[in-house]
């Protein structure tokens, strides 16, 4: 039996929705129920909803054998677990914003509010520039507009969230897309049921062109 860890909202039913085209389906987690576990037993398959920024942390302890986690997550927490596939879905980038307009002199501390503290203090150390991180937890937006930082470091998809509150991208860190990622023991001990599970999803990927 394989364990996965899909991600719970709107990425997770289409990731499931490949892994059903892959042929790895399990009807059951169509139900309208509030079950987080759904098993195929003949294929050997069972699914459970975690949320996203969970799933790499269930993989890594080995609770589950495989999962699909944000580049942002795996980046952040650097989770002992190998990457398998770029599913190309969920994407996204990884960006410093600021009010529009907003210029950094590189003079002062810069103030960055973000939730992703790893990524933006590498970020800035690979630049030398000083900073003061503010970590928030959410709605990290309103951190520049109330002169809470100048800039910060977060997750851009349309760009709507930043154009509706007069906020630009300064910089774009790194795209982030859906990665399938592997506890390392369990590769090691199912990677025949592993690696086909693989080559199955690599088969449903969709090219960018
Ligand atoms: C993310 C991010 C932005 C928003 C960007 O938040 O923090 O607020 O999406 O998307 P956009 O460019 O399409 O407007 P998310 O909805 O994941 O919730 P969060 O605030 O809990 O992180």
């Amino acid at each position: 039996m394989i364990n996965v860890a899909l991600p719970k909202g709107r990425l997770g039913e289409k990731v499931y929705a490949m892994f059903e085209k892959a042929g790895y389906e399990c009807p059951a987690i169509k139900e309208n129920t509030r079950k987080l576990i759904f098993e195929n037993e003949e294929k050997g398959i069972r699914f459970f909803w975690v949320k996203p920024s969970d799933v790499s942390i269930y993989v890594e302890r080995g609770a589950a054998d495989i999962g699909v986690a944000g580049k942002d997550i795996l980046l952040e927490y650097s989770p002992d677990v190998y990457e398998l596939l770029d599913l190309n879905m969920g994407k996204c980038r990884m960006a410093v914003a600021g009010k529009n307009g907003f210029y950094d002199d590189g003079v002062k501390t810069l103030k960055v509010a973000t939730k992703f503290v790893n990524i933006a203090k590498r970020f800035y150390a690979s630049k030398c520039r000083d900073i003061d991180i503010i970590k928030l937890n959410g709605s990290i937006e309103l951190a520049p507009i109330l002169g809470l930082s100048d800039v910060i470091v977060d997750i851009v998809e349309t760009g709507t969230t930043l154009k509706e509150n007069n906020l630009s991208v300064v910089e774009t860190i790194v795209p982030i897309s859906a990665r399938l990622i592997s506890n390392k023991s369990s590769f090691k001990f199912k990677t025949e049921e592993i690696e086909n599970i693989v080559k199955c999803m690599k088969a449903q990927v969709k090219t960018d062109d």
